[in-house]
């Protein structure tokens, strides 16, 4: 399972970029508002950051002004992936801009029946969103099972991107699931590391080690 940012935070991006466990970025009209940054030059900031795919956000609603706002998007680099909403309009303009040669990532998606969609459209990725689902209390990872089954039944090429997560049991179930890749907010990817047992066993290995008096 691939690990993609779910930020516009370039600091935070560039900080696990160094860890060369970053496969990806997501980022979203929330995001972009909380960077405080313009949409363009943040994402080509990312972008020549990060070697994996960049999602971008169209802001638009209707099919062509979502047209233009995607190869506008995807202008800013070769890495560009543009995310779309899972509407009417939004699938048009998936099929199209997939077409012409394009990534897309179909976003706010909350059904096996639009999962299909989009997949049938051609989408890059789609983007369950699984702890939104949670909140709503529907559980969002039978949603992550019902997707991967009905993409392997029919060989779709579509990637399933688990996003809107908000736990290491929403990584873990994911895995389990089999997504494609995972997007985690930054507080999420720093859980993955840590476990007591393991700092306790560290600290005590590190007193025993002192203790013989030896250096490697
Ligand atoms: O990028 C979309 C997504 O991950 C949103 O997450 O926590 O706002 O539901 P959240």
């Amino acid at each position: 399972m691939k690990f993609f940012l779910d930020t516009a935070d370039v600091d935070e991006i560039r900080q696990w970029n160094e860890t060369g466990l970053l496969d990806g970025v997501t980022t979203n009209p929330s995001l972009i508002l909380k960077s405080g940054r313009d949409i363009k030059e943040v994402l080509k900031e990312i972008c020549d950051l990060v070697d994996g795919d960049v999602s971008g956000e169209v802001a638009a609603t209707d099919y062509d002004t979502m047209l233009s706002e995607g190869r506008a998007l995807a202008g800013i680099a070769s890495n560009i992936c543009i995310k779309l909403p899972i509407t009417m309009d939004g699938v048009r303009a998936c099929k199209t801009l997939v077409d012409e040669g394009f990534k897309t990532n179909m976003t706010l998606c909350f059904s096996a029946p639009q999962a299909l969609l989009v997949a049938k459209a051609g989408a890059t990725y789609v983007s369950p969103f699984i702890g939104r689902l949670d909140d709503s209390g529907i559980d969002g990872m039978e949603l992550i099972e019902e997707v991967r089954a009905i993409y392997d039944n029919y060989d779709f090429d579509t990637k399933i991107l688990a996003a809107s997560i908000r736990s290491l049991n929403h990584v873990k179930d994911c895995a389990i699931a089999g997504a494609d890749v995972a997007t985690l907010p930054p507080s999420t990817i720093e859980k993955l590391v840590k476990h007591p047992l393991t700092d306790a066993g560290l600290a005590a290995f590190l007193a025993d080690w002192e203790k013989t008096g030896q250096k490697i």
